[in-house]
């Protein structure tokens, strides 16, 4: 289902037209329901996610309460010592000029995506990064092994994607790949802590490890995930495409440094999270019975111990406060729901805090991607996009590489 955002907003539409589909299946579908049940964390709780963080207890699976105000302080302290544009920049740069010069065909995750988030996100860890990724303190980097680290947080995190629904041989792996994590940040607790002097100073052991090994499976392919699906929907608009190419083009070397070309990549990424976000649906733990608006004349009652499964995709294109929500339209004044236009990451206290750098990162991304020629989806074995699970595991593409490239590249 993660693979059809369209199916996923007919499921929306049908329980909007009625509601009784949402009462009966505990679905929050309109806009309104989603956001009401993601304001209130004590009534729809967020330990829903525990039972699929199989590196241990965090942050996204936590009631309110002290240890959960504790590691949010230090989230937000790692996210503001990051300067992602910058350094996602700097790589998409590197990596997108070699690329050019291969001139072959090229796979997006494994090529590119991969170490431009890595590359913004990793100076949150210091010199934790490299013993992570060695699973040593006696460290070289490597960029083999980063791809190791970098594959084995992937299943750690899809698992939070597909729940239970998961098969065993799957939950397998992101068991396996948990323990390994696990072991990984286990060598370099005493590294990370020195990297987070500044916001985990006299915090005991238990706290910094547990938020290592958090930080490297929440942070990084949820974003590489995010960005590939962003590029998957941009080359299925190919107006929008040849458009952001041309502005691209036109700017040359400028391409990095204008403020308002990077402006309106950012403001057509977001409008692309919407239409195919990482997230289709999240789910919420009902600790005691509740009701909430689902539309109709009657609520949803939710009885104690039960769950309610947030259909925040479908929620985007809820017609009602923004009648052109079924519409591409990158720059609609979303007048009174303007604070809904982030749903894909959630809402309210609970959202994700690293929302405005993934955006950031994926927009780095996207730029490097419009200074190469149009790119489309390669076909080398039948299958355009190969699947992991719920995850994007290659996307090969491949540039016409006769036409001239936009500025960036000799
Ligand atoms: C495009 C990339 C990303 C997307 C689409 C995304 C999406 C989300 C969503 C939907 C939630 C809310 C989950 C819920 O309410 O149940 C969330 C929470 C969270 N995200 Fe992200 N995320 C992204 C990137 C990141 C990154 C890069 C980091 C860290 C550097 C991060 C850290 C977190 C944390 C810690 C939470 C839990 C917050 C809380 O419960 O208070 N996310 N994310």
């Amino acid at each position: 289902m993660n693979r059809h955002p369209g199916a996923w907003r007919a499921i929306g539409a049908l329980c909007r037209f009625w509601p009784f589909l949402c009462r009966t299946l505990g679905f929050a579908a309109r806009r309104s329901s989603v956001k009401q049940v993601l304001t209130r964390p004590k009534s729809f709780s967020n330990t829903a996610h525990n039972a699929n963080l199989f590196a241990g207890e965090f942050l996204i699976g936590m009631d309110p309460g002290q240890d959960y105000d504790a590691d949010k302080a230090l989230f937000h302290g790692l996210l503001s010592s990051l300067n992602v544009q910058a350094d996602a920049d700097a790589e998409a740069l590197v990596r997108s000029r070699r690329l050019a010069s291969a001139r072959t065909s090229f796979d997006l995750i494994e090529d590119y995506l991969l170490w431009v988030v890595f590359n913004a996100i990793r100076p949150a860890m210091g010199l934790a990064a490299p013993a992570m990724t060695a699973g040593s303190t006696a460290f070289q980097p490597d960029e083999e092994l980063e791809r190791q680290y970098l594959h084995e947080v992937r299943y750690v995190a899809g698992q939070l994607f597909l729940g239970a629904a998961a098969p065993t041989s799957i939950q397998r792996r992101a068991e396996l790949c948990a323990d390994s994590l696990r072991a990984r940040v286990k060598c370099a607790t005493a590294l990370l802590r020195n990297a987070w002097a500044g916001n985990a100073a006299a915090r005991p052991f238990d706290f910094v490890f547990r938020n290592g090994v958090g930080f490297a499976w929440v942070s990084h392919p949820v974003t590489v995930q995010s960005a590939a699906l962003v590029v998957q929907e941009l080359l299925e608009r190919p107006k929008v495409y040849t458009m952001l190419l041309e502005k691209a083009r036109s700017l040359g070397q400028h391409v990095w440094t204008c403020e308002q070309f990077r402006q309106e990549v950012r403001t057509h990424v977001i409008e692309l999270m919407r239409f195919r976000p990482v997230f289709t649906v999240l789910s919420r733990d009902v600790p005691r019975e509740t009701e909430f608006e689902a539309g109709g004349r009657r609520n949803a009652v939710c009885p104690a111990g039960s769950s309610v499964t947030i259909l925040s995709l479908a929620a985007q294109f809820d017609p009602r406060g923004v009648p052109t929500a079924a519409d591409y339209c990158p720059h609609r004044d979303w007048g009174r729901e303007a604070d809904s236009r982030f749903l894909m990451f959630g809402y309210g206290s609970r959202q994700c805090p690293a929302r405005d750098q993934s955006v950031e990162m994926i927009t780095s991304a996207l730029i490097g991607l419009l200074t190469l020629p149009r790119l489309t989806l390669a076909d080398p074995w039948g299958r355009r996009i190969r699947y992991d699970g719920p995850l994007i595991r290659r996307m090969r593409v491949q540039a016409a590489w006769g036409v001239p490239p936009a500025g960036g590249h000799p």
